[in-house]
């Protein structure tokens, strides 16, 4: 019997390889390419957090790309040493990240299963239309689902709330999987069945949250 199922993913850090934009660029950045680039991932967040934080009348709303632009001029300031030339070449790899090795043939897997899949992320719809493009992958979904349409970031519930609505769905009924222990524990408050992608070996966190499966890397979605 065909499975149904609705597997919702996290798209940066999950699917795509934020790091690899300036692993592409590892050359021309020199000896502080490293601390650039968990700098910018860092500082990209902490900037949706805060602009969802942040009392309504004062939010002033920017998408995730131009928290991703501000985010790189701090890292590249806060680094220092970097080329200022090559901001531009960094923003371009950043629309075309790698997608991690195993993604392809999983979600593949899945989608011949019958399985619904859908991208639920922070990111932008034209920057998730050019990350899926790039990679391949816009034909293995069903919906590429974008906070801007709740006008607010993750874990902000009627985030999630996105994707239970756009498959008709009840919350536990949807696997959501991420690869940022924060997202999956707000999935996981929020109710979905959760799959923690572990791709660096982090220590366990959120604790409390409740029930969250951790696996190495989403070729845990096919095991039985
Ligand atoms: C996203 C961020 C959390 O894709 O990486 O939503």
């Amino acid at each position: 019997m065909a499975d149904r199922a609705v597997y919702v993913f996290d798209a940066y850090g999950t699917l795509f390889d934020v790091h690899s934009a300036v692993a592409r660029l590892r050359e021309r950045l020199g000896p502080e390419a490293e601390r650039l680039s968990e700098l910018w991932r860092i500082k990209q967040l902490e900037y949706s957090w805060v602009r969802s934080l942040m009392p309504h009348r004062d939010r002033r709303h920017r998408d995730f790309r131009l928290l991703t632009e501000d985010a790189l001029d701090y890292a590249m300031a806060a680094t220092g040493g970097i080329d200022p030339a090559l901001r531009g070449p960094l923003l371009d790899a950043y629309d075309a990240l790698d997608a991690y090795p195993e993604v392809p043939s999983v979600l593949a897997a899945l989608k011949d299963k019958g399985a619904r899949l859908a991208i639920l992320s922070n990111g932008s719809p034209a920057m998730l239309a050019d990350a899926t493009r790039s990679a391949g992958l816009d034909h293995l979904f069903d919906a590429v689902l974008s906070v801007e349409d709740a006008g607010i970031f993750k874990p902000d519930p009627r985030v999630y709330q996105l994707a239970c609505d756009r498959f008709c769905v009840a919350a536990e009924e949807v696997s959501f999987q991420s690869s940022n222990a924060w997202d999956a524990a707000g999935a996981a408050a929020f109710g979905f069945s959760v799959v923690w992608v572990n791709r660096r070996r982090q220590p366990r966190e959120y604790h409390d949250v409740g029930a969250i499966r951790e696996a190495k890397d989403l070729t845990a979605l096919l095991e039985p």
